[in-house]
């Protein structure tokens, strides 16, 4: 008995010893939303933001539901990342919001081929500009 209690006592320094060792390993680095808090807590965001945003475009597209509190054009407005000349970096940029994470965790999203992936500059400008005129070349049989 003696013996298998000090294997349990070495196990665990061992085990410690190794959590400590993870916590030094580089993590991603994540740009803040400007803002003070996102539309739902921090953790329930970092695990499951892909249903949110995943849902208002079920809600949106097949069901004509518009609703800003988890608007992807929202998401994008409120974490925005800008390059030293001050202007927005978009989804290409590794420093972009979405993608600081993505890279690190080798997720891949096309949500950007078709939406901003930066704010739109002035207000009324319509969000989904890009996606329109992709409809409109897609009408005309444009095959760009
Ligand atoms: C009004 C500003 C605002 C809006 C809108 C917003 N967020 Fe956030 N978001 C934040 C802030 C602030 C944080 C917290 C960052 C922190 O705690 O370091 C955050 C955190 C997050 C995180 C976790 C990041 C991390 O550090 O792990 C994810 C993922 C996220 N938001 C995704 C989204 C998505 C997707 C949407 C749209 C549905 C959205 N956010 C809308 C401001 C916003
Ligand atoms: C804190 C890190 C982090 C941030 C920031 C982040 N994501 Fe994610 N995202 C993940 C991880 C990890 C997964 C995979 C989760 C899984 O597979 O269970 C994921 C999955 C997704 C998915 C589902 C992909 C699929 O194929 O199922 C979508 C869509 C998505 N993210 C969109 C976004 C968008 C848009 C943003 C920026 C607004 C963003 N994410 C920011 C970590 C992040
Ligand atoms: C092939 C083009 C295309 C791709 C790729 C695409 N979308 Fe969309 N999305 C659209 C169109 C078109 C609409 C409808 C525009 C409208 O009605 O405002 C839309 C609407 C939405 C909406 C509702 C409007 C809003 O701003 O909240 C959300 C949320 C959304 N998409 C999320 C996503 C996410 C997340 C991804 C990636 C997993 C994605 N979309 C990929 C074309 C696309």
């Amino acid at each position: 008995m003696k013996y298998l209690h000090m294997m349990l006592v070495l196990l665990t320094v061992v085990l410690l010893g190794s959590t400590t060792a993870m916590a030094e390993v580089p993590s991603p680095k994540i740009p803040k939303g400007n803002a003070e808090q996102c539309v739902e807590p921090t953790q329930e965001m970092r695990v499951n933001h892909m249903e949110y945003i995943l849902h208002q475009r079920d809600e949106t597209v097949y069901w004509g539901v518009r609703t800003k509190k988890h608007s992807f054009k929202e998401c994008i407005n409120c974490h925005t990342v800008k390059d030293d000349a001050g202007k927005a970096v978009t989804f290409k940029d590794e420093r972009h919001f979405c993608n600081s994470c993505h890279t690190y965790t080798a997720v891949k999203i096309d949500c950007f081929e078709c939406h901003a992936s930066t704010p739109t500059a002035k207000s009324g400008a319509n969000p989904h500009s890009s996606i329109n005129s992709l409809i409109k070349m897609s009408a005309a049989g444009s095959k760009e």
